[in-house]
């Protein structure tokens, strides 16, 4: 009635899930609590705390592992109802090995569950979100063939302990970030910086194990638990800078680096990786002096193993740039990925500015990336596992830039909706505030507000959670709306 055009209104489908995302070691604390063992994010900030930005580190973080239950009820007052979480690997296998199974971390995740399953709230768990134990790490992480064993046998104790009740399982969250970041270059731990081939090992391996570990879950558990396993892919969208064949070929093989190289050999028809930075990958090496390719091959068996491998498509989608074959390129180290992809990404001055150098409001880039996804891997169903806006951490809880970009790229979901695109879900990034990785707590993504200095992490909700709320709760997007009093209730 408030709304003389509601019924004009495009609306989310009512089974769309609807939710927010968090990750273990970004919210929990807890670091070395009831015999968690450490992650290779504990061993880096403990070790090398100039790492990180503001000096801090996930050793509270927002006290998650205290108060889950006020994470529950946040959920409840946006009326979400589904949130993404991921499982700390050393938390339940304190020295990554499935021998010791650390059963305080296992009740930890069976109490999150089940409060959210008091209010129905469907819960999607991600196996791992970047927190690799690590002792793992010391016999060589994801660059051991072994991993994909590891991982397995991790995988089978996740899905037998919580998939009576979890229906979505996500192995990886970005791959992107896990190899490129942590074993192509020194942006992540384990900042094992091997430029020429960390990305392209890790980026085999890592898909290898995500595909026996997809292939275990639809054997042994599929059929008694009947739920989903997929994977996270950070998609972020790389358009041609002008319409000319170079930079048409330049954007394609920058998005085959970027995210191809993990998308193609689970979604596309003929596996493997992707052909055009193959080929170009291949032909330098030669000229490098390489014995074979830095970018390794799947055998055949391999390829068929990957392929298909996926119920769904997880995107994990913030931004955009625009691809030259010639301008804007910076030097590289040579050999490495992106000396590999040569071309140059640059954002246009016009693009709104986030709190982070990496996050700019694109226009329609949400609807760009899918559009493309869905045509090039032949129509997945697709869950956005994440997309949000940062802020400064002086900013408060007036956050009007981030709730002009949520609504943007909610409308691009109901665009991508009346295509026919078959996308299930979307998650928005954050929650609340949490440790932004290498810039600590400098960089704040959530709907809620954490205050860090407060021993119990008091939780605010910040404008943009009312305007969430109310999309959430009556299913379409009021551009008008405001809320009245910043006063947030359990309806
Ligand atoms: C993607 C990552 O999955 C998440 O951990 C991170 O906080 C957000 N992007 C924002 O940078």
């Amino acid at each position: 009635a408030c709304q003389s055009s509601s019924d004009k209104q495009r609306r989310f489908p009512d089974d769309f899930l609807f939710g927010a995302a968090t990750a273990a070691y970004q919210i929990e604390g807890g670091w070395n609590e009831d015999g968690k063992g450490e992650s290779i994010w504990d061993y880096v900030v403990h070790n090398n705390p100039a790492y990180i930005k503001d000096l801090s580190n996930g050793d509270i973080a927002a006290d998650s592992y205290h108060n889950y239950k006020r994470d529950v009820e946040i959920m409840r007052e946006l009326n979400l109802n589904a949130y993404r979480f991921s499982i700390a690997w050393s938390r339940v296998l304190p020295t990554g090995m499935i021998n010791n199974v650390n059963q305080a971390g296992i009740d930890f995740y069976n109490n999150y569950i089940d409060e959210m399953l008091k209010y129905n709230i469907t819960p999607l768990i991600t196996l791992y979100h970047w927190d690799l134990p690590q002792k793992l790490h010391e016999l060589g992480g994801f660059t051991n063939p072994l991993f994909a064993d590891w991982f397995s046998d991790y995988a089978r104790l996740v899905f037998q302990s919580f998939g009576d009740r979890v229906k979505h399982f996500i192995t990886f969250n970005e791959p992107r970030e896990i190899c490129y970041e942590g074993y192509g270059t020194d942006t992540k731990p384990p900042i094992v910086n091997n430029t020429a081939i960390g990305t392209y090992l890790c980026a085999k391996h890592l898909v290898i194990a995500h595909a026996k570990a997809y292939h275990m879950y639809d054997k042994e558990f599929r059929p008694t638990q009947g739920g989903q396993c997929g994977i996270t892919i950070s998609v972020n969208w790389f358009g041609p800078d002008t319409d000319s064949d170079d930079d048409k070929l330049a954007a394609e093989i920058t998005r085959q680096g970027e995210w191809g190289i993990y998308a193609h050999p689970i979604f596309s028809a003929e596996g493997g990786f992707p052909k055009e930075l193959s080929e170009r990958v291949a032909k330098k090496s030669a000229e490098q002096g390489y014995s074979k390719s830095r970018m390794p091959e799947f055998t055949e068996e391999e390829k068929a193993l990957v392929r298909g491998a996926s119920d769904f498509f997880g995107v994990n989608h913030y931004s955009a740039s625009l691809t030259s074959a010639t301008e804007h390129k910076v030097p590289h180290p040579v050999p490495s990925l992106m000396d590999d992809i040569d071309s140059g990404t640059y954002t246009p001055d016009e693009w709104p500015k986030s709190s982070s150098s990496w996050l700019t409001f694109a226009p329609n880039s949400l609807y760009n990336a899918l559009t493309h996804l869905n045509t090039r891997y032949n129509k997945p169903v697709f869950y956005i596992t994440e997309n949000g806006w940062s802020t400064s951490n002086d900013r408060g809880l007036i956050d009007d830039d981030r709730i002009a970009y949520y609504r943007a790229a909610l409308e691009n979901v109901l665009d991508l909706l009346d295509d026919g695109v078959n996308l299930k879900g979307y998650m928005a990034w954050s929650l609340f505030d949490n440790f932004e990785w290498n810039a600590g707590y400098t960089e704040r993504l959530g709907l809620y507000n954490v205050d860090f200095e407060d021993p119990a992490r008091t939780r605010t909700a910040k404008k943009s959670a009312f305007v969430y709320k109310h999309i959430v709760t009556h299913r379409y997007i009021d551009h008008d709306y405001e809320p009245e009093a910043m006063i947030m209730t359990i309806d």
